[in-house]
């Protein structure tokens, strides 16, 4: 049997070179519903994260859409963070975004920093989810908010998604497996919907 061609995600976990440039720009583009699905479990409050943030799409719809967010992006690689900083010159130039280079479970934020923050198809590559998760509680508010939204869901994959998990060695937890992570990571109100069209999940929770 071939080997399936992964040369279109290799880099995914941080993407780096040619390859991992187009990756990003891709994901900007493709990721859209699953971002737009997953805003819809969260209110955006005024200081805002985005961890592995990628090439930054996300934030820049939400600097469109809400004005007076603060509004910043962490992510280990460096290519994703020059790129997201090019793409959304106008509003870093203004002040209202950046974009840092580093990744949970060490954000360089002060507890309760941010009223929200988000990840969107990053947390298969944490080296470690849990303490992933309680870095972001620390970070986050009283009363904020958390979502993630994720498109490789345990149990629920094809074949090629199976193939490129193995391959990147990706740790994609099933709906029950995100809802206790959450509540272990000290977590409130805990919920975790399943999109059954595209089988996608979106965990959402407050500090
Ligand atoms: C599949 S990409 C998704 C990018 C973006 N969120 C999107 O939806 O287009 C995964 C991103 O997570 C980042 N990443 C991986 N491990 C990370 C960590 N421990 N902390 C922060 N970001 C991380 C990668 O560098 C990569 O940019």
């Amino acid at each position: 049997m071939t080997e399936p061609d992964f040369s279109n995600v290799e880099t995914a976990g941080c993407p780096a070179g040619d390859a991992g440039r187009d990756m990003i720009l891709r994901m900007n583009r493709e990721h859209g519903p699953l971002r737009a699905w997953g805003f819809a479990h969260i209110p955006v409050g005024r200081s805002v994260l985005d961890v592995g943030c990628g090439a930054g799409a996300a934030l820049r719809e939400l600097a469109e859409q809400y004005p007076e967010a603060d509004l910043t992006g962490c992510d280990i690689s460096p290519l994703a963070v020059e790129t997201a900083t090019a793409l959304n010159e106008e509003f870093v130039k203004a002040g209202r975004l950046r974009f840092l280079r580093c990744g949970v479970p060490d954000l360089p934020f002060d507890d309760g920093a941010f009223d929200t923050v988000f990840s969107v198809e990053s947390l298969y590559f944490w080296p470690d989810q849990l303490a992933g998760l309680r870095e972001i509680r620390r970070v986050l508010a009283p009363g904020g908010h958390f979502m993630t939204a994720l498109e490789m869901v345990g149990g629920m994959m094809n074949e090629r998604q199976l193939a490129i998990v193995k391959h990147l060695n990706m740790v994609c937890p099933t709906r029950d497996e995100l809802a206790e992570l959450l509540t272990a990571a000290g977590f409130h109100g805990v919920s975790v919907d399943f999109e059954p069209e595209h089988r996608w999940l979106c965990a959402s929770a407050s500090r």
